[in-house]
């Protein structure tokens, strides 16, 4: 069984994805991880993450970088949504992401185009919400706990910069696929979430 998550930032895809794999025991891939770690060496390199060559250059990355905390900062997640915009990125990724997703026995995705460009046929896609507002709340106060300055009025104008560029791109943009199922986080609690994100897959498999 393939289940792909997919979402904004911040929308608990992530932790959606990692229940759901522990729940069936699945392996799991954070995809995002792989654009942070193309846009982390882009920064190391001092490259310009706005030219496709350079991007492309950086998706050789090394293995290590994919464990760097640092890919965790707001800045590599804009600069990730810089470099991934550019189609021979999103190319030198994809096949990566296509044998995960087909290894035998399944695997659950997440990101932003697991359910419509990644596994088109996986047996249940989710594409997880909540409000920017809300996803501001959660993103801004996991930066500060890890001793961020950030103000919540900059993180909430970089999420929606986010949304936008990740929305509009021609390739992969971030839509949910038309077979996907929609779950709305913004007024449930992550137990709530898992809950309703577990019974959205089993009401997929009982279909299929
Ligand atoms: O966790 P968060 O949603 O903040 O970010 P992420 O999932 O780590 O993704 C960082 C950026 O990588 C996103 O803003 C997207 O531009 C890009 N991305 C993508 O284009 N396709 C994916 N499958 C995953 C991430
Ligand atoms: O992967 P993505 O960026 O979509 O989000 P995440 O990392 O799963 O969740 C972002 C933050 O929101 C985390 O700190 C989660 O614990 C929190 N969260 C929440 O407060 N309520 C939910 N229903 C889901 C996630």
């Amino acid at each position: 069984m393939i289940i792909a998550v997919d979402g904004p930032a911040a929308s608990g895809k992530g932790t959606i994805a990692k229940a759901l794999a522990k729940h069936y025991d699945l392996p799991h891939l954070d995809t995002g991880l792989l654009y942070r770690a193309v846009a982390a060496t882009v920064k190391r390199l001092e490259l310009d993450p706005t030219r496709e060559a350079d991007a492309v250059a950086a998706c050789d990355f090394d293995e290590l970088t994919l464990a760097d905390p640092v890919l965790r900062d707001d800045e590599i997640g804009k600069l990730a949504s810089i470099v991934s915009a550019h189609p021979l990125v999103r190319a030198a990724l994809f096949q990566r992401q296509k044998r995960f997703a087909n290894q035998e026995g399944g695997a659950v995705l997440d990101g932003r185009d697991i359910g419509t460009v990644i596994a088109p046929a996986a047996e249940a896609k989710l594409f997880v919400r909540a409000t920017p507002t809300i996803r501001a709340r959660r993103r801004h106060a996991e930066l500060q706990g890890n001793g961020s300055p950030v103000t919540f009025d900059q993180v909430l104008a970089d999420i929606r910069a986010r949304d936008q560029r990740d929305s509009s791109r021609t390739t992969a943009p971030l839509v949910p696929a038309p077979d996907a199922a929609l779950l709305d986080t913004s007024f449930l609690s992550i137990e709530a979430s898992v809950e309703k994100a577990i019974n959205l897959v089993e009401a997929r498999r009982r279909k299929s």
